[in-house]
């Protein structure tokens, strides 16, 4: 067990190339992780756990991105570059459903890196 007194240590890790167009995903693993990268239509990067909370549908297979948001195909759950979870039906209305782990992330020198604890 860590000491609560013990700042944590972060480190950037590399995770993708920064050449990812607006709207695509990649599939990646770091350690026994599955991530999926991707790239909002405005541009903005992020990383996220790769399997849709809902019936854990791989996002690299089944995600599309449409706009801000990533949608799983399955279910057509979406999800925010926060990690918020929806759902809109045929109306538009949006319910909210089970959120998405995302991991803080950055672009540097043509990568996209994203953040963890040195001990992960
Ligand atoms: S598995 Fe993703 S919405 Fe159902």
């Amino acid at each position: 067990m860590s000491d609560p007194e013990t700042p944590v240590e972060e480190e950037w890790v590399p995770i993708a190339s920064a050449d990812l167009t607006p709207g695509a995903i990649v599939e990646t693993n770091l350690d026994s992780e599955e991530l999926v990268v991707w790239r909002t239509q405005e541009g903005f990067p992020c990383v996220m756990e790769a399997r849709c909370p809902h019936q854990w549908s791989h996002l690299g297979a089944e995600g599309v991105v449409e706009g801000e948001e990533i949608v799983c195909l399955t279910h057509c759950w979406r999800f925010s570059r926060t990690g918020e979870g929806w759902k809109a039906g045929m109306t538009g209305r949006r319910d909210r459903k089970g959120d998405i782990m995302v991991l803080p992330c950055k672009e540097e020198s043509n990568q996209i890196w994203i953040q963890r604890r040195k001990d992960e």
